[in-house]
């Protein structure tokens, strides 16, 4: 018996969830969102298997990732979401990163920056996200100077979504009307970039029109829908099944409060079993009188406050014993917990519950 906490990830499913965007999208190209380590699935390993399926580039939000993919032998392109400062620009050229533009003052840094090689540019806009993104109205000659720009080759135009996962895409085609018409002016100039893209998975379910040359899906990818409000026209495998085990049976007599604060007592004689995985590994605090986990293919309820590093689940009579597998969600032998589910519980979204599965939980892969 060697019991453990992981989260198993199933690079099969993966690859399945991938090649069934990549199916629907084409011609368009698929840029696989691998940030925050790769949604807490583990960026190295996912990156590895999907250029083994052929994909051809890859994004993530910091420099930082981008460099341990690179040095991990990822060799190809990988766009940065995020901002860089003047200070990464001369390794971030060097490794052939794509560099997102926030404004003209990003394409100041990098015509002042002294490169020898230059550096591949993705232009990004507002359209209506609000959160990063030019401001062509703040300022209108951005691509002016981009095509002035001797140390700047403009390989990308994007944009993003704020609302493509809700079932009223009013918004979301604004923002499409907003990008095509900047798309228009682009296309009048002397350089133009060669891909154009938008979408998200919420957009990738359910707004072909916004598909451009590529795509850059994400939570999709590893098995989940944005929301519950798009339309289910990929069906994904979940690829993170999170496992712990049961470690201890306890006996417990009628009218015993379970965890801190007492806020659940046994309604009569029971088991309760204690699985070491706590809020520190990702299982939200939340989830406290709400969870519920499979043993031995049965859903039995979390009770009691979710602690640091230990939660309990109220078995009843039934022969559970220490060391049997317990899943938190995913999709195994056992049955299935959709993260989904869980995220709504407790009034969150899948990507904040897989990112948040932290170092402490073991990444098993399976699959291929
Ligand atoms: C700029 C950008 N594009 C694409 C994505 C992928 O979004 P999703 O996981 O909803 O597919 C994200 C994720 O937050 C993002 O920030």
């Amino acid at each position: 018996m060697n019991p453990r906490t992981c989260a198993e990830i199933n690079l099969d499913n993966l690859s399945h969830n991938t090649r069934a965007i990549q199916e629907k999208v084409a011609p368009a190209k698929v840029i696989p969102m691998i940030k925050a380590d790769a949604y807490g699935h583990g960026a190295i390993p996912v990156a590895r298997r999907l250029v083994r399926e052929g994909f051809e580039m890859f994004a993530v939000a910091q420099f930082q990732e981008a460099m341990e993919l690179r040095e991990s032998g990822i060799k190809q392109p990988i766009l940065i979401l995020g901002r860089l400062f003047p200070h990464d620009l001369p390794e971030a050229v060097k490794a052939g990163f794509r560099i997102s533009l926030f404004g003209k003052e990003d394409i100041g840094w990098i015509e002042a920056a002294g490169l020898d090689l230059p550096a591949y540019v993705h232009a990004n806009v507002e359209t209506g996200m609000g959160r990063v993104g030019t401001l062509l109205d703040r300022e209108p000659d951005f691509f002016d100077a981009l095509v002035h720009a001797s140390r700047c080759r403009w390989e990308g135009l994007y944009s993003h979504f704020s609302t493509s996962d809700e079932k009223d895409k009013s918004y979301a085609n604004l923002q499409l009307s907003r990008f095509r018409k900047i798309v228009s002016r682009v296309q009048l100039l002397d350089k133009r970039p060669s891909m154009l893209h938008m979408a998200n998975s919420g957009a990738i379910l359910d707004m072909p029109e916004s598909y451009f040359d590529a795509v850059r899906p994400g939570i999709l990818m590893y098995g989940h829908y944005p929301s519950q409000e798009t339309s289910q026209s990929i069906l994904p495998r979940q690829a993170m099944t999170f496992k712990t085990y049961v470690a201890h049976l306890r006996d417990m007599p009628e009218g015993h409060p379970i965890s801190y604060g007492r806020r659940w007592i046994t309604p009569r004689r029971t088991h309760i079993a204690v699985l070491p995985v706590g809020y520190a590994d990702g299982v939200r605090r939340g989830l406290t009188n709400k969870g519920e986990v499979l043993i031995q293919r049965k859903r039995y309820p979390m009770v009691g406050t979710v602690t640091m590093d230990q939660i309990m689940v109220h078995v009843g009579d039934d022969p559970i014993r220490p060391g049997d597998e317990v899943v938190l969600w995913g999709e195994s032998a056992q049955g299935t917990i959709q993260v989904a589910e869980v995220a709504e519980k407790i009034g969150t979204i899948p990507y904040e519950l897989t990112c948040g599965v932290s170092q402490r939980v073991q990444r098993v892969y399976i699959g291929g």
